[in-house]
């Protein structure tokens, strides 16, 4: 699949640049068979608008999609500064308001999420109906899905009250739904959310609390849950972005088009593939046998998962802050006994020439799976983990596109390279 479609100026000369603007058809196509000069596979030459995170190069301002720098900045402010000063809510409200919220602002904001985190017992319900095995992102999908069945004011999408309480539900029900899908495998009782406890610190109580009359998360890990959050909530036009946008741009209500943006985000070459990353380090085994494991990477037989990105052609610094808060938590918890089989990955790989010819380097998802499982998470729900804040970012391009009076229904052009006009041939005088 391709797209033909181009800015009409690049680079842009406002933020609002015009997309989506069909390229004109050439006169003469080199041959029957030929795509377009600018047609490429995964719609990577397809323009998408956006506002929100952006990798600008300090040495080419001009182009801001160019990932060289390995720097990203959500509305200006860069990754580290929010990663170091800001929390996720704050930075949910910079992602959907394009401005951080005044202390006013944010307590509102605080209070409207906090106050949506409740789920009807219905879904209670619906949720018990999961087989005790099922993968918590399939029930996210669906549990998501369903919210459109209990919100029917969702689909007056137009109406920017309206969108505001669907973006209240989303935010605040995320966590819930994800813990309670959590607790469904471990056939242990739903905890409901406790509005004392900050976004992570109760995302932490309804995962974890048993016994206690009141749960008290660990600030460390708190914090670690938090900076995460903060690191995953948008990333440019990646593929469950271009889901929202798609799904999204069909006018459909945000829960359905968010379960399919989370869809799209199960995949093991996207969110699924900090998953894949704990798989493969486990597969390895060991330190000594990892020049053996990128021996059989280099001659194409598999892949060394959570390396390499479509837009950062250096180290992701995401993952250079995440590398940190990694150590962090290996402090109190203990260091993850594949964290130097991990570690060795990543040193052979960044002198290999296979690699460095290819600008693989660690992104996102490399030291992520270590961190979360230190902290006690089963490998199943790592991709939850990122869903949930992604929901922010996901919400906040779905509303660019909803009050970008350009935008129509997604609608990429296809080269057809089938067959031409064939008469249709009775059964039984095919061969
Ligand atoms: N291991 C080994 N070789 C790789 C890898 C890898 N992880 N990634 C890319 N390559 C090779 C690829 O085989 C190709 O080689 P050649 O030129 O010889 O055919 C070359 O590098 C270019 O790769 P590509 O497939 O054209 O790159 P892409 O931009 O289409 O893919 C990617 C990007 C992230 C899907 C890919 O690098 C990958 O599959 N990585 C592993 C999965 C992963 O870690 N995904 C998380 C991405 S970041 C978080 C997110 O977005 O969800």
């Amino acid at each position: 699949m391709y797209s033909g479609l181009v800015p009409r100026r690049w680079p842009p000369l406002s933020p609002r640049f015009p997309l989506w603007i069909p390229r004109r058809p050439q006169r003469k196509p080199r041959s029957r068979w030929a795509l377009p000069r600018h047609a490429k596979p995964s719609l990577s030459s397809t323009i998408a608008p956006e506002n929100l995170t952006r990798f600008p190069s300090p040495t080419a301002p001009s182009a801001p999609w160019d990932g060289d720098a390995g720097i990203l900045r959500y509305r200006g402010y860069p990754i580290e500064d929010l990663a170091e000063k800001s929390t996720y809510l704050e930075t949910a409200y910079l992602l959907l308001n394009s401005e951080l919220p005044t202390a006013a602002q944010l307590k509102e904001w605080t209070y409207n999420v906090t106050h949506h985190t409740f789920i009807h017992e219905s879904i209670k319900k619906f949720l018990d109906g999961f087989h005790y095995d099922a993968h918590p992102m399939g029930m996210m999908i669906s549990t998501i899905a369903a919210l459109s069945t209990f919100y029917h004011d969702a689909k007056e999408i137009f109406n920017a009250e309206s969108r505001k309480k669907q973006t209240y539900r989303l935010v605040g029900k995320m966590p819930t739904i994800a813990a309670f899908s959590y607790r469904h495998s471990l056939g242990m009782p739903f905890v409901y959310p406790d509005n004392e406890l900050s976004y992570p610190g109760n995302f932490l109580n309804m995962l974890f609390r048993t016994t206690e009359y009141r749960y008290r998360p660990n600030p460390t890990l708190e914090h670690a849950l938090d900076v995460l959050f903060i690191l995953h909530a948008d990333h440019e036009q990646n593929c469950s972005t271009n889901t929202i946008r798609g799904v999204g741009s069909s006018h459909v209500d945000p829960y359905s088009a968010t379960a399919a943006a989370i869809a799209a985000l199960y995949g093991p070459l996207h969110g699924g593939a900090n998953e894949e990353v704990l798989r493969m380090l486990m597969e390895i085994g060991s330190v000594q046998k990892v020049p053996e494991f990128i021996k059989k990477v280099k001659a194409g037989e598999t892949k060394l998962m959570g390396f390499g990105h479509r837009v950062y052609k250096h180290y992701d610094p995401r993952a250079r802050i995440i590398k940190r808060v990694a150590y962090e938590v290996f402090d109190l918890m203990g260091k993850n006994p594949l964290l130097e089989i991990a570690l060795e990955c990543e040193r052979i790989a960044l002198e290999d020439d296979y690699f460095v010819k290819r600008k693989l380097y660690p992104n996102v998802d490399f030291y992520t799976g270590l961190i979360y499982q230190s902290m006690g998470f089963p490998m199943t729900m790592f991709p939850v983990l990122f869903a949930i804040p992604r929901t922010s970012g996901w919400i906040a391009q779905w509303e660019e596109l909803l009050l970008d009076p350009e935008q129509k229904i997604a609608r990429p052009r296809q080269i057809y390279l089938g067959h031409d006009t064939r008469q249709y041939v009775p059964i039984d005088q095919r061969s």
